[in-house]
């Protein structure tokens, strides 16, 4: 079968940033909880005018770039995203415009933090069944729009960016294999609650507050550790893989500890397993482990031949392992 890998990858972050410092002007908080809880020290914040297909769009264009492709090669898009610029058109219509791309299958995935595993896996299975070559798959979110910036218990975790992938047909490596899964019955650990069918947007819920994230952040704790760990022995054993194998874990990074217990768990140094840009960009949730990957490529830390984890978790509950030869 052939084999599909990652032609060109790109990332973009918002000029913008919010330091710790800056939050403690803001709320009752200080930068040493912010860094001894989460491992944060400051995050990226979209400008006003500047949604998520913007960011979307300039990810996208230098993963295209670094694939040698242009927009009319691509046959498929997907975007993972929460805040996607508005409920319809999807944002995947609205960067197959602003790019210029044919007019090829595009659509969104709502999978929260797991987005960019999604993403991929499902590109990757797509192209596979010969009816597309090449495929664009971005993870972009403007959390910053959704963040309830009077709650210290969320609005110090996140941040906005984007991550871009081109896959298609390699000679050598590419996806081994992926591993994915969801959990309804935790939804409301981690929800967005209004806006939607169920509690359409009224005075009321703008009032409430109940269009910004909602989190049950210590249960999520407990959850993540588990189904993180779990969700790469899914992806690793089928293989024939061990921690040691592993050249390099890109983790979705919604906190220092959660990564941590991750490699205590699966038995590996983080020092030198563990891809870790929590610190400055806080978590991007379907952007994290595309900027993270993106970044991790750029910087020459995933080098050729080298066997990379994507692990993530996120609301849904959601979550998705893939292994990816370099
Ligand atoms: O993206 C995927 C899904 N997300 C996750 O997986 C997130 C998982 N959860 C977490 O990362 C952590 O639970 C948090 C970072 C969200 C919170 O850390 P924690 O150690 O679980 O803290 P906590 O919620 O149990 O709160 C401990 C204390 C509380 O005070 P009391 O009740 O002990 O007096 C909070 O009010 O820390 C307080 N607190 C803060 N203090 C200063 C909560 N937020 C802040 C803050 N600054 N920003």
């Amino acid at each position: 079968m052939t084999k599909i890998g990652i032609l060109g990858v790109g990332k973009y972050l918002p000029e913008n940033v919010l330091t710790n410092a800056d939050l403690e002007k803001m709320l009752d908080t200080t930068d040493e909880w912010i860094v001894t809880r989460t491992g944060i020290k400051e995050r990226r914040i979209a400008a006003e005018n500047e949604a998520t297909s913007d960011m979307a769009v300039k990810a996208a264009k230098l993963a295209l770039k670094n694939a040698k492709l242009e927009p009319e090669d691509i046959d498929l898009i997907i975007v993972a995203t929460i805040t996607p610029d508005m409920f319809f058109p999807s944002t995947a219509c609205v960067v197959q415009q602003k790019l210029g791309a044919r007019k090829v299958p595009a659509f969104d995935i709502s999978v929260a933090c797991s987005g960019y595993v999604y993403g991929l896996t499902l590109a990757d299975s797509l192209i596979k069944t010969g009816g597309y070559k090449r495929a664009l798959v971005i993870a972009a979110e403007k959390l910053s729009a959704v963040t309830d910036w009077e709650e210290r218990s969320t609005c110090v975790l996140f941040g906005d960016g984007a991550g871009a992938a081109v896959l298609g047909p390699v000679e050598e490596g590419g996806i081994l294999g992926a591993a994915l899964g969801a959990d309804g019955s935790k939804g409301d650990l981690l929800q967005l609650p209004a806006g939607g069918s169920r509690m359409p947007a009224s005075i009321k819920t703008v009032e409430n507050k109940l269009h910004t994230i909602k989190m049950e952040g210590n249960v999520l704790f407990k959850h993540a550790v588990k189904i993180m760990a779990d969700a790469a022995l899914a992806v690793t054993e089928p293989l024939g893989l061990k921690g040691d194998d592993i050249d390099l874990i890109i983790p979705h990074q919604a906190n220092i500890r959660i990564l941590k217990a991750l490699a205590k768990r699966m038995g590996v140094d983080p020092e030198k397993k563990l891809y870790l840009n929590i610190e400055k960009y806080g978590n991007m949730s379907a952007a994290s482990s595309a900027v993270a990957f993106t970044e991790a490529v750029e910087s020459g830390r995933i080098k050729k031949g080298d066997i990379i984890l994507i692990d993530a978790f996120g609301g849904g509950l959601t979550w998705g392992a893939l292994i990816i030869k370099w």
